[in-house]
């Protein structure tokens, strides 16, 4: 067996900063053969404080590069939140020799007198590929009189109307603005009342289009993060509403909550700007925590990881039109095949073992159930520490345990269940990553995922697979490792 020396829960295969506390993405953006993640950041302690812009830069979105601080507090605030994007016909009037990157964020001011915080929306630009950052001296550009909470801008550009458009978080709502310049903002519209889960407050939206079922019909999906609210034991999570949106308003199609991933550990997610349209692809990515233990997490010097890019899109499953996320494929070169599954039967009560000993592995598995009752995968760590993935298909119900996946003592609430309801089909398909601390799910081609972290001593080193109460039969099934 290899002993790798790696630095305890360390991802391989996930951006994770070198030092200190990391929360959401954000400004991510593609530029010149770059992608720029941008990343709430205090360099000054492995739990939150006083927020920057920390930055990463990377070519496939897998392997980053961490690079000095993007974004310093000043005297309006810190910096939260918020996005960037290319100004490639010079809009702002801040790049009158070739186009660069504006970054449009929040600026949080905490008020000595205790009066609530202030939040506005600024803007910074970059003529040097996001390494230097100079701050536009008109800010703030966009402040409201009463809202508390008015934070996290995602911008792009609505060609239809040739216009840039701003989501923001605004309590329990989203408000979008419009802008020819990136300065001067105007009110479209305000989405959120009576619709959607309101068990936090709101925060980092999005709003992109998708094709339906790869074909030519598009539709909108608003994406908004929901806040840690002590009643709800599930944390911060992520919802999105699919509808249209005309330019001004977004009008959702159905009223049912839709939530993004039935793990606990992604949040804050949103997507690339300006991925060039050959490529055509919606990438996103999401902060891989939980605002209930974020901050108590056993990482010692540096918190946080985010999860795996993955490329959205939409899909029917009968009368369902589900948002479907997938990996990106640039991550497929880290992985070697080490074990071929073609065709496997588990009897009932049966198991089969694979011994896997690299710091990150995937496992894919296309499974016909023939009648076990109950289904699934040990991921096995050490004797003692195990995460067990099962697939019922007499209550049609997915549970991760991760209550003995390691150390889990931090948080009262990191043992709960992960579940997910669901039809369970004769013919199921899974791919499972899992790196030093997480896992993340995607089941039936990424209809549903389920993204967790687990603080287990060790890497993964042994994969079970189970049935009971009837058989089950793999085909065309693989492992793979990571190189390194
Ligand atoms: C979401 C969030 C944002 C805010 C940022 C502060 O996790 O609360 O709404 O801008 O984190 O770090």
């Amino acid at each position: 067996m290899t002993t790798y020396n790696l630095e305890k829960y360390r991802p391989t295969l996930h951006f994770a900063p070198q030092k200190n506390w990391m929360n959401d993405p954000n400004g991510m953006v593609y530029f010149k053969g770059e992608y720029h993640l941008f990343f709430q950041y205090n360099p000054d302690d492995s739990i939150w404080g006083p927020m920057h812009w920390g930055h990463a830069v990377s070519q496939d979105m897998i392997d980053w590069q961490e690079l000095p601080i993007a974004l310093y507090p000043d005297e309006l605030g810190t910096i939260f939140s918020g996005s960037a994007v290319v100004d490639w016909q010079n809009t702002s009037g801040f790049f009158p020799v070739e186009p660069g990157i504006v970054a449009i964020f929040t600026h949080h001011l905490d008020k000595a007198d205790g009066t609530p915080a202030i939040q506005t929306q600024s803007l910074a630009f970059s003529h040097d590929q996001g390494r230097t950052w100079t701050k536009y001296e008109g800010n703030p550009v966009l402040q409201h009189p009463t809202k508390v909470d008015f934070r996290d801008p995602k911008v792009f550009w609505h060609t239809e109307t040739a216009k840039w458009l701003m989501t923001l978080a605004t309590g329990q709502t989203v408000t979008f603005y419009s802008s020819p310049n990136l300065i001067d903002w105007r009110f479209e519209s305000e989405f959120g009342d009576n619709i959607g889960s309101h068990d936090g407050v709101w925060e980092c939206p999005d709003l992109f289009e998708l094709g339906v079922d790869n074909s030519e019909e598009k539709k909108w999906v608003l994406l908004v993060s929901i806040g840690d609210s002590p009643q709800f034991e599930s944390g911060s999570r992520t919802q999105y509403f699919v509808g249209s949106f005309d330019g001004s308003t977004f009008t959702a199609d159905n009223q049912e909550i839709q939530w993004l991933d039935f793990g606990k550990d992604n949040y804050a997610g949103v997507s690339f700007s300006d991925i060039p349209n050959e490529d055509g692809r919606r990438i996103y990515l999401g902060w891989m925590s939980n605002w209930r233990y974020a901050n108590q997490v056993p990482t010692e010097g540096w918190r946080s990881q985010m999860t795996l890019p993955r490329t959205l899109a939409l899909q029917h499953f009968g009368d369902q039109l589900l948002v479907v996320q997938n990996p990106v494929k640039e991550l497929d070169s880290y992985f070697t095949k080490v074990v071929e599954i073609e065709d496997v039967l588990i009897n009932s009560e049966e198991t089969k073992t694979f011994a896997v000993d690299r710091p990150s592995v995937e496992i894919v598995l296309e499974i016909d159930n023939h009648d076990a009752k109950q289904f699934g995968i040990v991921l096995s760590h050490t004797e003692s520490q195990k995460t067990l993935l099962t697939i019922d298909s007499e209550t049609n119900h997915i549970t991760l345990d991760r209550k003995n996946s390691g150390e889990i003592t931090f948080s009262k609430n990191f043992s709960n269940l992960q579940e997910l309801n669901l039809q369970v089909t004769s013919k199921m398909k899974l791919r499972i990553i899992v790196d030093s601390s997480s896992i993340e799910i995607f089941v039936n081609e990424g209809a549903y995922a389920v993204t967790s972290l687990i603080y287990p001593d060790k890497v993964c080193e042994e994969i079970v697979l189970f049935a009971s109460g009837g058989a089950i039969q793999l085909t065309n099934s693989y492992i793979s490792a990571s190189h390194s």
